[in-house]
């Protein structure tokens, strides 16, 4: 597969480490530094840190071999000719995107240059963050001919990042210039030339020998918004959907049908289109607000965004208010919590919509007992330590003997109880769906009141109806 390129990748967050084992895997020799020397030993002992599929076996294939982990930024800058920037970029309490550690990293980087190097930005950054590196750099006393600055935006979703960064919808890369593009090429060549997919144990996904992913040349002003506008724009559908949801809700219509219906319009696509109790996570709720933080300094109205958010947060006391319909009070009730993680497959809680719905019922007095397949951990350390707050290794037991159960995070695991067993251990048979896995009328059949998301409540004939609150 083409010609091994020497890369470096600063950040071994999930955007860095995915990308350092995947550099890897298409043949490439990688350098992944972070400055934390804990993680850097961790991930030289195999240890992921992260849940994320496909990375353990990566990781173990190309650990000190072809991904070496190292703290020295100033080494691995010397050693290689591509070094793609992965660290974090926060969000400031103004909503910006806070760069000091992007430019942190560009002056270390100055410092070591020992020959032209294309210094590739992989984090997300807002517009004009290339031209600011390259100042930075300038600064530092490195001729403008000895570097070049890319941006290179990565689409990989959490829980599915190796195959996303292998299977790509499709390659950004904004260069001003034809050499930096020109190694950019060479180093996606083996996906974009689709030699990867012909190799027996590639990793499966969408792409093929013969589709496989086109590579778009921007200039680097385009590739970095083109990244804000398609985390804003697929936050923004989730929004639209939502709002949709409360509609149909007031409407006694059905959410997944309307999804349905206008999912089919090729313009529109099905994706994106699921409702629930909103979007969370490391990357939209940021993005959206640094996109609209720039463009607000560059004097543009997009105060659309703010609406998006709006409804993003609302959908959470939504939720609540539902609980509330099904249970009346809420001080003292026994909740079961399906999950913790802002969405299945992956044990990251940042910005999880459930954790923030686990706090307001901690606030309103309940007693909640939750389970997560991998979230666990990282949210006993979120959270408050609190005798309300139980957890607990498995489904039955957080239902057992539970006022109600609410379904917080899309696992599969969670789309596949039981039923009747369900029902015998808990104190009522309440499910309140917050990512719609169940269909109503099997819930019904079991003898379940069933609320989800835009759609009318399900509950058994003897019961009386849910009353609104
Ligand atoms: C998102 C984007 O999908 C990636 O393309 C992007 O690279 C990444 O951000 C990033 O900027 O790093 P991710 O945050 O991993 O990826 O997760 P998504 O699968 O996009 O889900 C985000 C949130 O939206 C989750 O809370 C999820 O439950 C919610 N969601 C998603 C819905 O509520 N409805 C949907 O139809 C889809």
């Amino acid at each position: 597969m083409g010609e091994p390129i020497k890369i470096a990748v600063v950040g071994s967050g999930y955007v860095g480490l995915v990308a350092a084992v995947c550099f890897a895997e298409i043949g490439h020799s990688v350098i992944c530094v972070d400055n934390d020397e804990h993680k850097v030993a961790a991930l030289q002992g195999g240890d992921t840190l992260i849940h994320e599929n496909h990375l353990p076996d990566l990781l173990e294939r190309y650990r000190n071999t072809r991904v070496r982990f190292m703290t020295d930024l100033g080494e691995a800058t010397r050693e290689c000719q591509a070094i793609f920037v992965a660290v974090g970029t926060p969000q400031s309490e103004t909503g910006d995107a806070d760069l000091s550690y992007v430019e942190a990293v560009a002056s270390e980087i100055a410092r070591s240059i020992n020959g032209y190097k294309v210094i590739i930005e992989k984090s997300t950054v807002p517009v004009y963050t290339n031209e600011w590196i390259r100042r930075v750099i300038e600064r530092n006393g490195v001729h403008r001919d000895a570097f070049d600055v890319v941006s290179n935006p990565e689409f990989l979703r959490e829980g599915t990042a190796v195959e996303d960064f292998l299977h790509p919808d499709r390659i950004v890369v904004g260069a001003d210039s034809e050499r930096a593009s020109d190694l950019l090429s060479m180093i996606y060549s083996p996906l974009t030339k689709g030699e990867y997919y012909r190799r027996p144990d590639a990793i499966e996904g969408c792409c093929s020998e013969l589709k496989p992913p086109p590579l778009l040349l921007t200039s680097t002003k385009s590739a970095e918004i083109i990244k804000h506008a398609s985390n804003a724009f697929l936050a923004l559908k989730i929004s639209f959907i939502n709002a949709v949801s409360n509609l149909c809700e007031a409407a006694d219509a059905n959410v997944e049908q309307v999804a349905q219906g206008i999912g089919l319009d090729s313009r529109i696509g099905p994706k994106f289109l699921r409702p629930g109790i909103g979007y969370g996570g490391s990357c939209f709720p940021k993005d959206v607000a640094a996109f609209r933080s720039v463009a607000e300094q560059m004097g543009v109205d997009f105060s659309l965004l703010g609406e998006v958010e709006k409804i993003n947060s609302n959908q959470k006391k939504r939720f609540l208010s539902k609980v509330r319909s099904a249970l009346w009070t809420l001080r003292g009730k026994r909740l079961a919590v399906l999950g913790l993680a802002f969405k299945g497959d992956t044990d990251d809680i940042r910005e999880s919509p459930a954790i923030d719905l686990v706090e307001m019922l901690l606030a309103e007095g309940c007693t909640v007992v939750a389970y997560d397949p991998a979230a666990m951990k990282r949210a006993q350390s979120e959270l408050p330590p609190s005798g309300q707050m139980i957890y607990v290794t498995g489904i039955e037991e957080a239902a057992k003997d539970a006022d109600a159960l609410l379904i917080l995070t899309d696992w599969r695991e969670f789309a596949r109880i039981d039923l009747r067993q369900l029902h015998a251990i808990m104190r009522y048979p309440i499910i309140i769906d917050g990512r719609n896995l169940y269909d109503p009328q099997d819930m019904v059949n079991n003898d379940f009141t069933y609320l989800s998301i835009g759609r009318p409540a399900a509950t058994p004939s003897r019961e009386p109806a849910v009353l609104a609150v």
